[in-house]
């Protein structure tokens, strides 16, 4: 029951299935008793929600810290910054009175978000029909690409630096404009002009830039504790996710990469899981409901994209997924999220199974067309008909809700340590 058990070492939160868990709501909460926050991979793909009383505020590259004014929000090294949309958000908090000055912290390392990746984006997917990824448009898996190319990238210490930003771009747009042509048949784009829009942009974001990897083992030799915010989810893990249906981040398993911490550094590590599954985006998704149960669940939980404004796919929970996103994520304690959106079923089913084509399985394939030839084997729990928007306590859930819960914590066999019943900070029971 109280949450400053769950803050006494340094945490990661991250999310356990296709994203849109409800992170941003963790990271809120409990930010109030962490002296940093950290992004440390993804970009503007990224939407999280936070309420506060009747304010609600829509995070992308910001921290979802940056509500609390003690804590110093950090962009690591693993995030790709589009400085447009990271411009557009600090005067976006500006305006609603948040101070950024002194605890916005971003990576001289992170790479850039340029207007070519997004334009290729959007190129490459449109040119992939019916076979796109259904990315968020935001220019991630290009800039990504980029950084591992290595000869076309852009980090924001170069995009500070004039003459570093004109070296590189003037080698790099002609280049571009040679495989757009190429590819997409596309007008050249012209590298001065890029050079004129993005020079003023650096200049107003150089005052947060610095060495984010020294700072954060500064902070850590001098006891300051450090939260980790995951954007994105392990099932959309580069490497782990159901790939090619993934993103470009190792969103699951890449902390210490994305930061330049060590992993023993890291005590705690929560995983977010929905009661229910959403995906945006293509890619399998074996419990899908494509019906009316599928239709409800999308209208309680309000399930439309926070970046893009799509509706999200939703289904019934896949315990199979959650658990093999627990164990190579190493949760150590689970985040029950949007439990309030299923208080209308009489029946909840739940995926502890796939069959295949090679028989009964309970491992989860990496793999997206292994994924699709899986169907779910489900277990019934009964429903429960009671809002459960005013339970602040395990105690006042009904029975099955609490049934449910256990039914969660034993399958996956990692405690259940949060409970969320709503949107709003208050709407959250502490389970230790
Ligand atoms: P994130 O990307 O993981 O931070 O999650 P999003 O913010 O994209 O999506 C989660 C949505 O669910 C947001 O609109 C939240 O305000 C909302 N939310 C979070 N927890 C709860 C909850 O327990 N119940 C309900 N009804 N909504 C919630
Ligand atoms: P948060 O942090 C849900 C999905 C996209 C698409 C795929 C690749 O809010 O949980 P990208 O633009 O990254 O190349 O798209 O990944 N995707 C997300 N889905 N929540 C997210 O972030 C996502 N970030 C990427 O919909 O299917
Ligand atoms: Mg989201």
């Amino acid at each position: 029951m109280d949450i400053t058990k769950l803050c006494d070492r340094h945490t990661s939160v991250v999310g356990l299935q296709w994203g849109d868990e409800g992170k941003g709501k963790i990271v809120d909460i409990l930010s109030e008793h962490f002296d940093l926050a950290v992004r440390w991979n993804g970009g503007s793909n990224a939407g999280h929600s936070v309420h506060v009383g009747d304010q609600k505020y829509a995070f992308h590259l910001i921290p979802s810290a940056i509500l609390r004014p003690q804590c110093v929000s950090v962009l690591a090294n693993g995030v790709v910054i589009d400085p447009v949309q990271l411009i557009r958000e600090i005067d976006a908090l500006q305006q609603r009175g948040i101070a950024i000055e002194n605890n916005l912290k971003i990576s001289s390392q992170a790479h850039v978000v340029m207007p070519y990746h997004s334009r290729q984006d959007k190129l490459a997917e449109e040119k992939l029909g019916d076979k796109k990824i259904g990315t968020t448009a935001r220019g991630i898996g290009p800039c990504y690409a980029d950084k591992a190319s290595r000869h076309f990238a852009v980090r924001m210490a170069d995009l500070i630096e004039p003459d570093r930003l004109q070296n590189r771009l003037s080698h790099i747009v002609p280049e571009k404009n040679a495989i757009f042509g190429a590819l997409f048949g596309s007008e050249p784009m012209a590298w001065q002009a890029i050079l004129d829009e993005y020079i003023p942009l650096g200049q107003r974001l150089k005052p947060f830039v610095c060495n984010t990897t020294a700072l954060l083992h500064r902070s850590m030799a001098g006891a300051k504790k450090v939260l980790f915010e995951g954007a994105n989810a392990t099932l959309l893990d580069l490497d782990h996710g159901t790939f090619p249906f993934v993103t470009s981040s190792n969103c699951g398993t890449g902390v210490c990469v994305g930061t330049g911490v060590p992993p023993q550094a890291i005590g705690r590590v929560l995983g977010v899981v929905k009661a229910y599954s959403s995906r945006v985006g293509g890619g399998p998704f074996p419990t899908e409901q494509e019906n009316a149960i599928g239709e409800k669940i999308r209208q309680r939980g309000r399930e439309f994209g926070t970046t893009t404004g799509r509706p999200r796919r939703c289904g019934w929970l896949d315990l199979v997924a959650v658990r093999y996103a627990a164990s190579v994520t190493g949760a150590t304690g689970l985040c029950i999220m949007l439990l309030d959106v299923l208080s209308t079923f009489d029946e909840i089913k739940v995926c502890v199974k796939y069959a295949t084509p090679d028989g009964a399985s309970d491992e989860f394939p990496a793999d997206a067309v292994e994924l699709s030839r899986a169907k779910p084997i489900y277990h019934s729990l009964p429903g429960w008909r009671h809002d459960l928007g005013s339970a602040r306590h395990a105690a006042a859930l009904p029975d099955e809700a609490k049934a449910y819960i256990g039914y969660i914590e034993e399958f996956v066999g990692v405690p259940v340590q949060m409970v969320s019943v709503g949107p709003g900070r208050d709407e959250t029971l502490v389970l230790v």
